[in-house]
């Protein structure tokens, strides 16, 4: 079958490297020229483990355009930003549309984009004679790949018969296909990120207070994950969750639904707690004007260059603000930061390092080498993911929810 997928962001590129993979042909439209001709290089616009292999393999079902072609089935891939108000913007999704529209007036277009619950029926309502359906995507950075080869489940959001099994073909899988409206396919959408957001404070919550009583919250984490109940994942306390999706799709859902006059308590409450997470990380530094603060990680999470909301940027703006001396290093994210190439330079001569994304490298830094560097070997772990923390030598340790482990070399627990 041959697909057009509109948007080369991460969502678009990846679904098209899955479709190329499973033997379509697929025309991807984007309107940045430079990243087409890139593309059409086999150079990937994003750091993500596999892409540049993938793109390689499947070269030949793959065409990057700025033109839109005439086409069966057009996927929307394109961004959906949070507007000033909370809102979703949604002009880039109806500018395509409209395009479409015109082009091929009975197209099946399915969307990919997160657009709030009702937009894909409003658009159906606006364009009749489109055949839309809804498809969320689930992928994650960093693992984008691997999770658009392995997905959990498959959400096709259609009235069209034929095209839910046009679709079903399309990502056959493995996985559970489930068959649903286009509203409750983006409603899912939304549950599943605001949960998961859920699931982060609410482990955030339990390391203030396991700071506060003395106990350790990644054995708590550990304790109630082995509940099926409830499960081990996205129960890491740190510094709090940012990226391109979190913080827009609960801003999105919380304003919809406040538009309506109902209030979503326990997702607004997660929003909340993930601020107070940053100040919460802030007051363990204790900043000052003068202090010299190295933070390594910048990137939202790791295996990503992807600085979206990301808390390390968010928490350098405010040291900024205060008069501390911010230094950062990170292996794949560039910023505008007084940005190092590697973590002796940035923690050379600091009075205090704080670990803001979990790459393997700074997870491995060693007491020595934030002894030998450092003017005072401070480390304050934003992410509960140092390798030495059992063993931290000279450094004085503190992470999020996890009892003081700072001893002296001839000291044992
Ligand atoms: C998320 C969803 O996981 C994915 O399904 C959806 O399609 C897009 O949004 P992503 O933003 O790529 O994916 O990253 P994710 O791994 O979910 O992490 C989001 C944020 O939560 C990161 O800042 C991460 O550091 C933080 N996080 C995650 C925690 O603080 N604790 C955890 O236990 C898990």
């Amino acid at each position: 079958m041959q697909v057009t997928v509109i948007g080369t962001g991460y969502v678009g590129l990846v679904t098209a490297i899955g479709l190329a993979d499973a033997k379509h042909d697929v025309i991807c439209v984007d309107l940045n020229k430079e990243r087409m001709e890139r593309l059409s290089n086999g150079i990937a616009p994003i750091t993500e483990e596999g892409i540049e292999e993938a793109l390689q393999q499947n070269q030949s079902r793959l065409t990057f355009t700025t033109e839109y072609p005439v086409s069966d089935l057009y996927l929307i891939a394109v961004g959906t930003p949070e507007r000033a108000d909370g809102s979703c913007d949604l002009s880039a999704v109806e500018a395509v549309v409209k395009l479409i529209h015109s082009i091929q007036p009975d197209a099946a277009v399915v969307m990919k984009s997160t657009v709030p619950p009702g937009t894909t029926e409003k658009l159906q309502t606006v364009y009749p004679s489109l055949r839309f359906a809804m498809v969320p995507e689930f992928l994650r950075e960093g693992t984008a790949i691997r999770d658009m080869r392995n997905p959990h489940r498959v959400i096709i959001g259609a009235h069209d018969q034929q095209l839910a099994e046009t679709l079903t073909d399309l990502f056959k899988t493995n996985a559970p296909i489930v068959h649903v409206d286009p509203t409750t396919a983006e409603l899912t959408k939304y549950a599943a990120n605001s949960f998961l957001a859920v699931k982060i404070s609410f482990i955030n919550e339990i390391a203030r207070l396991a700071d506060i009583v003395g106990a350790d919250v990644e054995d708590v984490a550990h304790g109630i994950g082995l509940d099926p109940r409830i499960g081990p994942a996205f129960l890491k306390a740190g510094a709090g969750y940012g990226g391109s999706c979190f913080p827009k799709d609960i801003a999105a859902l919380t304003t919809l639904a406040q538009q309506q006059g109902e209030h979503l308590h326990v997702i607004e409450a997660a929003d909340r707690t993930n601020e107070a997470q940053l100040q919460y990380v802030l007051d363990k530094i204790n900043p000052s004007p003068g202090l010299h603060v190295a933070l390594l990680g910048l990137a939202f999470k790791p295996g990503t260059d992807d600085l979206r909301d990301a808390p390390a940027l968010r928490l350098a703006e405010r040291l900024t603000k205060m008069g501390v001396t911010v230094t950062g290093y990170d292996p794949a994210a560039k910023t505008l930061l007084d940005q190092k190439e590697s973590i002796e330079e940035a923690v050379a001569g600091a009075d205090l390092a704080v670990i803001m994304t979990e790459w393997d490298e700074i997870k491995q830094i060693t007491p020595e080498l934030l002894v030998k560097q450092m003017k005072s070997a401070r480390l304050v772990d934003g992410r509960n993911c140092w390798a030495y923390v059992n063993e931290p030598g000279n450094v004085q340790y503190e992470g999020i929810g996890r009892p003081n482990k700072t001893f002296s070399n001839n000291q044992t627990f």
